[in-house]
């Protein structure tokens, strides 16, 4: 399918989707939240894709939020919608089952900064900011941001952020835990290239098992997340990779992992 607000690359095993309206500083409307939708349904469907790497047009904006202009006309039962489809896109990334990692190179705010949170790993530009500016709108987060910032960085981070609605820039980002990575602007495209390619050659069952259980881990009790990373780890028995990998370090070579 053709789509109007994305633009969609294939490098190896790496999909890479970059949402694509500068001129709105890649801000989601109904339509890009649509496509995104799909792209990542795609992404997820496709044996051939290993890792998947989400980008923002031109050099300002990952993507600076929710569209106002669009939101600005809606009733609550509209908002209702608009928010349930941002955090259906959101949990789908979250669950994709291979590793999404966020390439930040400007801009992450309100919907912008709850896309980054919601990919697994997230690389950004010393140029990037984050932030929930909601509030400054009368409003609060409605694409997850409350909850995902408060998981990633703790409830102080996520309070403060949230209530005054003021950026943070990279740096602080990463002190809080909100990013994994920072690096000059010119260093960016070639850092999440070589983690992509890194995590992309890696065993992609066990990839699905280590997203699986951490994610679970986070929402309970570490008795019941002990039990369900049991259960992982047990399961991997029964691929083809496991017998690969641990046959490969026995042999003294590469392992060849093929995601069976
Ligand atoms: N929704 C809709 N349009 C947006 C947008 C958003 N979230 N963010 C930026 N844009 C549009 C602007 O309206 C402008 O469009 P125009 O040229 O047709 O007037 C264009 O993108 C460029 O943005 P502009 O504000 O002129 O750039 P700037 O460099 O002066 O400021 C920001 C950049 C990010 C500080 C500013 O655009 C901003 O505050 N955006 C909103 C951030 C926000 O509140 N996000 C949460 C939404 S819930």
């Amino acid at each position: 399918m053709a789509y109007r607000n994305l633009e969609l690359g294939n490098r190896g095993a790496v999909r890479t989707i970059v949402v694509n309206r500068p001129d709105k500083l890649n801000a989601l409307d109904r339509q890009t939240l649509n496509e995104l939708t799909l792209a990542f349904a795609q992404a997820a469907q496709d044996d051939a894709v290993r890792v998947v790497v989400l980008a923002g047009a031109g050099e300002k904006a990952f993507v600076a939020g929710a569209d106002i202009s669009e939101m600005s006309g809606c009733s609550s039962v509209q908002a209702q919608a608009f928010s349930r489809a941002g955090q259906r896109l959101m949990s789908s990334i979250e669950r994709l089952g291979k590793p999404v990692i966020a390439r930040v190179q400007g801009f992450a705010l309100g919907g912008g900064m709850e896309l980054a949170m919601a990919c697994h790993l997230r690389v950004a530009s010393e140029k990037a900011k984050f932030g929930q500016p909601e509030i400054n709108l009368g409003l609060i987060p409605g694409f997850g941001g409350t909850q995902r910032l408060l998981r990633l960085a703790g409830r102080s981070a996520a309070l403060e952020l949230c209530l005054t609605g003021t950026p943070v820039n990279a740096q602080r980002a990463y002190e809080l835990g909100i990013v994994n990575r920072v690096v000059a602007p010119e260093a960016l495209d070639e850092t999440v290239e070589a983690l992509a390619d890194q995590l992309a050659a890696a065993a992609p069952l066990a990839a699905a098992g280590i997203l699986d259980a951490v994610l679970q881990g986070g929402e309970t009790s570490l008795d019941q997340g002990l039990e369900f990373e049991t259960q992982g780890f047990a399961l991997m028995f029964s691929t083809e990779d496991m017998r690969e990998g641990t046959r490969a370090f026995l042999e003294k070579r590469k392992a060849a992992f093929k995601g069976r």
